[in-house]
């Protein structure tokens, strides 16, 4: 399936190289760059803020997908949206007005996403699937690259595909930690076609070795 689409997270790239770097993963074959933005408070870990995404924005063509663990969320959305980004994904417990957060994204002119940590539950969906371009689902706990894929995130995974699949929608299924070579087909059988890798890639001389496996597992799907 061609619409499948792999995200590096630059997590795990080299910071004092980063131009260098998105230019060489997407060189690779990388679809998207995935943005990941901690603030030390909704999540144990300070990352990277508007100036870094409007920093690297020249040096790729394809969609920046910022993913927001941070809160409050609703006042940084503009600044991201004018540093270039495309996505922007937010967790549900870092909003008081989920509703009003997604409008606000979509206003701004990006794509808006929501994000589920393995314990959230998918209630969250039930009443907004018309404002949602993009679902996001962790299969870590948000924080840090190089964790281990929880298993129980498949099932999580084929309920939110059905969900897709039933609303006729388009809407893109997005998988975030532990993703890579051995389990990105299994991942994708269970319903997903975006994939988050950090480590993965990033943590590999060869990005477009990388790149070519994983789309040589998706090819059996
Ligand atoms: C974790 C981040 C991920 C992280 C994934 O909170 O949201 O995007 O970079 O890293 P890996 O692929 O190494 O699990
Ligand atoms: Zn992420």
């Amino acid at each position: 399936m061609s619409s499948y689409r792999i995200a590096p997270s630059i997590l795990s790239a080299d910071f004092a190289r980063l131009g260098e770097e998105v230019r060489n993963v997407v060189a690779a074959g990388a679809d998207i760059i995935h943005f990941d933005v901690m603030d030390n408070h909704y999540v144990p870990n300070l990352t990277i803020g508007p100036l870094v995404c409007e920093a690297i924005r020249p040096h790729v063509q394809v969609p920046i997908d910022v993913h927001l663990m941070v809160k409050p969320v609703d006042r940084i959305i503009p600044d991201f949206a004018k540093a270039g980004a495309n996505i922007i994904s937010f967790h549900p417990e870092a909003s008081e007005h989920i509703d009003r957060t997604l409008a606000l994204i979509r206003d701004q002119g990006c794509k808006a996403g929501l994000v589920f940590n393995p314990a959230t539950p998918l209630h969250h969906l039930d009443h907004v699937l018309d404002k949602l371009d993009l679902i996001l689902i962790m299969s870590v706990n948000p924080g840090f690259g190089g964790q281990s894929f929880i298993s129980e995130a498949l099932k999580k995974i084929s309920t939110v595909r059905q969900l897709i699949d039933a609303s006729g929608r388009d809407i893109m299924l997005e998988v975030d930690g532990g993703v890579k070579v051995e389990n990105i087909a299994e991942i994708a059988k269970a319903g997903a076609d975006t994939f988050v890798a950090g480590s993965a890639i990033f943590g590999k001389p060869d990005y477009k070795a990388v790149i070519n496996a994983m789309r040589s597992q998706l090819a059996t799907v």
